[in-house]
């Protein structure tokens, strides 16, 4: 085992993110680093990027400019702060990191962080501080998964597992073709493993991730060349003993096919939840973003769900403003929001990303109208998702205690909808599912009562 190094670990993004950053704990445990709260101490900083929108990148640059005294500091004391940016933004904007930023030491992609061992050598290795950090952001030949190592460090109670990766869609707006590549399934059986393996540390709910997660096809675990879709990798785990719950997102309505309906009506152990983005109700706007469906396709979906499992709640993403988004089309996401009810939902004001082709557009709406619809659009989800929540007060509902509160006694916990239950109950109970009476709700927090 080398000397005790320190690692600050900075995950902004999906949470497809979060679960690279713990895979790359994984990596970095066995060559010596354990994780720090201080970057002014720490032997490797890794910044872990999002580029979904402008803000969420130059957050990354303005944080790199704080954390450069840092590494600067440690250098004068003659001890090296290795500087690396990983994720998204370094994947769609690599060179521009190295140029507006040369002091970083590393730049890779969401597909290339298993050769952290060998890069982070390189570095170490370099003796010559000038000249500009390592680049490395293609899309390797062999998928990252086969090179992880076993997760060492348990997620706790609800933990994430990667499934499928990429996406082949091309929406128009969106950068996740580009910076996290070919849409990619993990064989049934390297995915049971791993969910296995979650389970034995203490997991009980597994949440699937992908970009687009139903659009998943693996392997079968039979060694044919067969693929499963998502609901039956969901029914396939679902015998793991000691799993309870299985959530997945992120969902497009175009991959929802019969099989995954169905498996919310038959398995009890699949969550009746889906984040099941729209983006649009307006199907002029639908079209010109590339999402190949119509609101009335999505209309249709929903209403198959709820009748596979009626008590099923749905969220979603929004975008407003879209280049060429009229108020008539506005006012029809509006209306289909209005007529499908979410219980909770996220909204964006549209952000052009670079060598994205809605970005190149020239009908872009302005600043000012893409704010009011925002506005208006959040008044009605708002609504929407503190009516869902009162709608459970005085009803009893399974809960997944997941942790200690901040107060004396308290329990967090969430409803099969993922709403967050404040409990008085005793600490021994984490891990566990209990009934609960919801008491009263407050800011989209519910609180209640053992039974
Ligand atoms: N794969 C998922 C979503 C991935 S990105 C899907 O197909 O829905 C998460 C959300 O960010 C998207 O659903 C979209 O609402 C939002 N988003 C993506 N690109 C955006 C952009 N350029 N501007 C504003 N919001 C964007
Ligand atoms: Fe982006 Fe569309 Fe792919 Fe989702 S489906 S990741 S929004 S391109
Ligand atoms: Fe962001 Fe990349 Fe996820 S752009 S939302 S971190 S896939």
């Amino acid at each position: 085992m080398s000397a005790q190094k320190k690692l600050y670990l900075k995950t902004y993004g999906c949470q497809m993110n979060v679960y690279d950053s713990s895979r790359m704990v994984d990596i970095l445990t066995p060559l010596g680093y354990s994780p720090t709260q201080q970057p002014d101490d720490a032997d490797l900083i890794i910044l872990n990027t999002c580029h979904i929108r402008e803000k969420a990148t130059e957050k990354v640059f303005s944080d790199l400019g704080r954390l450069r005294p840092h590494k600067q500091a440690r250098e004068k004391r003659g001890q090296q702060t290795i500087l690396a940016v990983a994720g998204c933004v370094a994947q769609a904007e690599g060179e521009e990191i190295t140029r507006r930023a040369p002091y970083v030491d590393i730049v890779f992609g969401p597909q290339t962080y298993h050769q952290l061992p060998e890069m982070i050598a390189q570095v170490t290795r370099k003796q010559d501080k000038k000249g500009r950090g390592i680049l490395n952001i293609d899309f390797p030949s062999e998928p990252k998964f086969d090179s992880l190592p076993e997760s060492n460090i348990p997620q706790g109670v609800t933990a994430f597992l990667t499934i499928q990766e990429g996406c082949d869609k091309f929406c128009r707006f969106c950068c996740v073709p580009y910076t996290r590549g070919a849409e990619f399934s993990r064989p049934i059986a390297e995915i049971t493993q791993e969910a296995r393996h979650l389970v034995a540390q203490d997991a009980k709910e597994i949440t699937l991730l992908g970009q687009n997660v139903n659009a998943y096809h693996g392997l079968a675990p039979d060694g044919s060349t067969e693929e499963w879709g998502l609901g039956q990798l969901m029914n396939h785990i679902s015998a793991i003993e000691g799993l309870e719950r299985i959530r997945y997102t992120t969902s497009h309505p175009r991959d929802v096919d019969d099989q995954l309906i169905a498996s919310h009506g038959q398995n009890p152990k699949v969550m009746p939840y889906i984040h099941l983005p729209v983006q649009s109700g307006s199907d002029s706007i639908l079209a010109l973003m590339n999402r190949k469906h119509t609101s009335d396709d999505y209309r249709r979906i929903i209403e198959k769900f709820r009748i596979a499992r009626p008590d099923i709640a749905f969220s979603s993403d929004f975008i407003v403003g879209y280049p060429g988004e009229t108020e008539a089309d506005f006012e029809d996401t509006l209306r289909l929001v209005s007529e499908i009810k979410f219980s909770q939902a996220y909204s964006f004001k549209y952000s052009p990303r670079p060598g994205t082709p809605a970005a190149a557009l020239e009908d872009q709406v302005p600043e000012a109208i893409k704010r009011e619809r925002l506005e208006r659009l959040q008044i009605l989800l708002n609504q929407q998702q503190q009516d869902f929540n009162n709608s459970l007060v005085g009803t009893q509902q399974k809960i997944l205690l997941e942790k200690p509160g901040r107060l004396q006694g308290q329990l967090i916990g969430r409803t099969v909808y993922l709403q967050v239950v404040h409990i008085q109950a005793p600490k021994h109970r984490v891990g566990r599912i209990v009934d609960v009476t919801i008491t009263h709700t407050c800011h989209n927090t519910l609180h209640g009562s053992l039974l």
